[in-house]
């Protein structure tokens, strides 16, 4: 079973933090050879992607301690929302499911993609129970409706898993990855590129790297409006973060951080969220034929793509570290057992075109 880097940095915590073991073991930390030769500078890759073989991606790590504190509390069920191929939704709904936990989903309309409609598959494959709203707005506003109801046996995880106790997570993720610098698996990078949706990779990430006396910049690039990714967001929940961890064992110190800790690259949004961008669509070309990595359009070209303008306006400015934020074990498998007729009504039609 993994020990994460959190509990090594500060034993306390394990003591005062529930945990729901997800994660494998801490994930590699990789050269990229050819990609370091198309771009000109030294590339890393840190492999998150392969966080969990059941589902990876930066899910787990959030979830971990969000469906540990859920099953200390008793919860049977969990409540959350996205949009309508949220991958934090499925991570959700699949390791919930291993752990005897319901996942009900709120979800709200997105430009489809083929990941889209195969997470839709797997929610039915897994058995969440999905309701669709027209707008973001509306989705928001039944989940918090359900939250008001306070149901005992509900737990209720915002969007993406950033709450501050999901990020916590991520401060195991930048602790992780001080220690493997510290071991010599790999040189100290300029800079940390991951995507920021809901910013708890990035706190978190920043958080755990200022811990472990590792001032390294962790660039989030922006895969949502600038009005919800950005540096004061991301400042507010890296402070509530190193709070809830702070009162759960105060020899955590007391970091001050400013908004300039977070920076965030609002270059590669495009036309929105969830838009493929041709810089997007170029940089999961590159990582697929030069290193047989499989990104998405969505969260992780947009931040391998923020990757290479950085590099390329800088040039040989060097180590970077692309944070792999994406599952990478297989399930296509699986979305094609469903039938998408057994889907709800609102989810069904965008299969009828296909
Ligand atoms: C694959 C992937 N990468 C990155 C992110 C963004 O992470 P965060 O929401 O912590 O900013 C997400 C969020 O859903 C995601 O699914």
């Amino acid at each position: 079973m993994n020990h994460p880097a959190l509990f090594d940095a500060f034993p306390a915590l394990a003591q005062r933090l529930a945990r729901a073991p997800l994660l494998e073991g801490p994930t590699p930390l990789q050269p990229l050879a050819q990609a370091s030769q198309s771009l000109g500078v030294e590339v890393w890759v840190k492999r998150d992607d392969l966080s969990s073989t059941v589902y990876g991606g930066n899910k787990p790590r959030k979830l971990e301690f969000i469906l540990g504190r859920a099953l200390a509390e008793g919860r049977r069920e969990l409540v959350t929302m996205g949009a309508m191929g949220t991958n934090h939704g499925l991570a959700t709904t699949i390791h919930g499911q291993r752990l005897g936990l319901t996942t009900s989903l709120e979800l709200f309309p997105q430009p489809l993609t083929s990941v889209v409609l195969r997470n839709i598959k797997l929610f039915q494959h897994f058995g969440a129970r999905i309701n669709l709203s027209p707008t973001m707005e509306r989705a928001f506003l039944r989940f918090r409706y359900w939250q008001r109801l306070r149901r005992p046996g509900a737990c209720f995880i915002p969007a993406g898993g950033s709450s501050p106790l999901g990020a916590v997570g991520y401060v195991s993720a930048g602790l992780e990855l001080a220690g493997q610098l510290a071991a010599g698996q790999g040189p100290r990078p300029q800079a940390v590129f991951v995507a920021a949706g809901t910013l708890g990779s990035q706190a978190g990430l920043r958080l755990g790297l200022l811990l472990a006396g590792q001032d390294i910049p962790v660039i989030g690039v922006a895969v949502v409006p600038l009005a919800a990714a950005n540096a004061k967001a991301a400042l507010n929940l890296a402070r509530r973060t190193l709070a809830l961890l702070r009162a759960a064992d105060p020899s955590v110190p007391e970091l001050t951080l400013a908004a300039e800790d977070f920076v965030i690259d609002p270059g590669q949004l495009g036309p929105g969220y969830g838009q493929p961008t041709p810089a997007a669509l170029a940089a999961m070309d590159l990582l697929s034929r030069q290193e047989g990595l499989s990104l998405e359009p969505t969260y992780t070209a947009k931040a391998f793509a923020g990757l290479c303008a950085w590099a390329q306006e800088r040039p040989g400015q060097g180590p970077l570290l692309f944070w792999h934020t994406y599952n990478s074990a297989r399930l296509d498998h699986l979305a094609d057992q469903v039938d998408p007729a057994g889907l709800p009504e609102a989810l069904r039609k965008y299969f009828l075109a296909q």
